[in-house]
């Protein structure tokens, strides 16, 4: 795998590949990579011709400082486990590669998306992202680009900043991977002591709960069960809550046409851990 640090030796590598009609395959990340993301580059490399991978750590895209400082940095790992599973170029640009002087915020029209769950709770987190993966689509302007599920809320984003910009560039948005417990793979799990990972193996439990009791009860009573799952294992919940999996809109009623999703936020050990569950 070979390492581009600099978007000009990017953009010769690029040249290469698009010269000989190859198709990309993108998977942008912030590393601390894990199981899921080297899903993702499995995918990558499964239906593509060249995979890039890359890594940088988007400051925009924290509205917490504290996250931002503590955000695990584990390059020479990443590297490892991209070597390992065969991606062809990792691009590990440092901020002002991607931030250059010439940089102009992209606006786009995210509708209500953005109006709930994570967007009031982090004020600019969905901006930053939009304009760090504008900036990654139009320097690597792949054929593919794979997202992970887990993050449902932002893979709503980027569809609308697809949507509306990068028309050629396909999506694959991926399932979740989780680790035998239930507990969605997170980069952030890696500041859990096992104490910890033990109870965030009630966040899925929760979820699940509520897809099962559709069959047997209204939505508002099987939420507040999920809910209480939660509590009764003392997770602190900032929202868990039934959404229209199209809009994200809430609904205090189950969607008989369309998909519902359950979406979670919890604290754990000062972590802040999100999962969902579409059915
Ligand atoms: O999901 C992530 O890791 C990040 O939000 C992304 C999409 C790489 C943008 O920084």
């Amino acid at each position: 795998m070979k390492v581009l640090k600099t978007n000009k030796d990017l953009q010769e590598v690029l040249q290469q590949i698009r010269s000989e009609k190859n198709r990309l395959g993108f998977v942008p990340t912030m590393g601390a990579l894990h199981e899921g993301h080297i899903n993702l580059v499995n995918k990558s490399i499964d239906e593509n011709d060249i995979s890039i991978v890359s890594v940088f750590v988007n400051p925009k895209q924290f509205n917490n400082v504290e996250d931002f400082e503590k955000y695990p940095n584990t390059v020479q790992s990443d590297i490892n486990l991209l070597e390992k599973a065969g991606c062809d170029y990792l691009f590990l640009p440092d901020f002002n590669e991607v931030y250059t002087s010439a940089y102009q915020p992209v606006n786009i029209d995210l509708g209500a998306i953005d109006d709930v769950f994570e967007g009031p709770l982090r004020p600019g987190h969905f901006d930053g992202v939009v304009q760090v993966v504008n900036i990654l689509f139009r320097l690597v302007q792949p054929d593919m680009a794979y997202f992970g599920l887990k993050d449902y809320q932002q893979c709503m984003v980027i569809k609308a900043l697809r949507d509306q910009k990068y028309p050629k560039i396909n999506l694959s948005l991926c399932p979740t991977v989780r680790a035998q417990s239930g507990l969605a793979l997170s980069s952030r799990n890696k500041r859990l002591s096992d104490k910890g990972l033990e109870k965030a193996a009630f966040i899925y439990k929760a979820l699940k709960t509520v897809n099962e009791l559709k069959k047997h009860i209204e939505a508002d009573d099987a939420v507040k069960y999920g809910a209480h799952i939660l509590s009764t294992h003392h997770i602190e919940v900032e929202y868990f809550a039934l959404a229209n999996a199209e809009t994200l809109q809430p609904s205090r009623k189950w969607l008989r046409s369309g998909k519902n999703v359950v979406l979670a936020a919890v604290w754990i050990e000062g972590v802040r851990l999100i999962d969902n569950i579409v059915f």
